[in-house]
């Protein structure tokens, strides 16, 4: 089960996916837009910026499109869910 789920401290948002945690900050590197407001492609897995239109990888952090401001830290942990 694939989940976005809600912030876990500040400055940073959760993409949960395939049961591994991608912990990425809120804002881009570019101009501080709202990564946690742009839109996610799970099977490219990448996020993109709703200002400007960076595209980067969550699993990574590299950017793979829009204007060069370097890639994101990125900090990734396998999910533990209980049943
Ligand atoms: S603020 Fe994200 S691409 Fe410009």
């Amino acid at each position: 089960m694939t989940d976005i789920l809600d912030y876990k401290e500040e400055g940073t948002f959760i993409i949960e996916h395939e049961g591994v945690r991608y912990q990425l900050p809120r804002h881009c590197p570019h101009r501080s837009g709202r990564l946690d407001h742009g839109k996610i492609n799970l099977h490219a897995k990448t996020v993109s910026c709703p200002l400007h239109q960076s595209v980067f990888r969550f699993d990574s952090g590299e950017q793979v499109a829009g204007p060069s401001c370097g890639k994101l830290k990125v900090a990734i942990t396998t999910s533990t869910k209980c049943d």
